[in-house]
């Protein structure tokens, strides 16, 4: 029997609008845009395949750029507490417009959450 992943659940299409809508609210977002690339279509090419895993479907990022780390590899850039909330509700109005709802939400959700919070590098008041 088929094992079914929350990657199942989701759907190849349904994550891969995700993260389109996602990168198009972190490319206007004030808090965001000081450390992300202006073109951000590779950015979301690698989230598309790390989300992937994430849910436990194929290990697509880890096949082309290796172990994730993704805590070292977000430490070239400042991580405050405010740029995860901003991360985070790009995020949560991202699953709004694709209508992400239910379980499923609430669980990925869940663990990005917490995901975010062990990115955050940087103490706010920092100058
Ligand atoms: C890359 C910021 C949280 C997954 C990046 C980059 C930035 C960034 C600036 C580099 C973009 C580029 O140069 O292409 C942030 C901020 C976060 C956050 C401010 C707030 C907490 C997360 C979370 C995840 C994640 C929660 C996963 C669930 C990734 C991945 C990459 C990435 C997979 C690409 C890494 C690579 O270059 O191979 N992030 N990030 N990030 N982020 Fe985040």
């Amino acid at each position: 029997e088929k094992v079914h992943t929350p990657f199942d659940a989701v759907g190849e299409e349904r994550l891969h609008q995700l993260v389109e809508a996602f990168y198009t609210r972190v490319g206007q977002h004030p808090d965001l845009v000081p450390i992300f690339p202006n073109d951000l279509s590779e950015t979301a090419r690698k989230q598309k395949q790390f989300l992937t895993q994430y849910l436990g479907g194929p290990p697509l990022y880890t096949s082309e750029h290796g172990h994730p780390m993704l805590r070292a590899r977000h430490l070239p850039f400042e991580i405050t507490e405010t740029r995860a909330k901003a991360w985070l509700s790009c995020m949560k109005e991202a699953m709004d417009e694709i209508g992400l709802d239910g379980d499923i939400r609430e669980d990925f959700y869940a663990r990005l959450f917490l995901t975010a919070q062990h990115m955050i590098n940087t103490s706010e008041n920092v100058e």
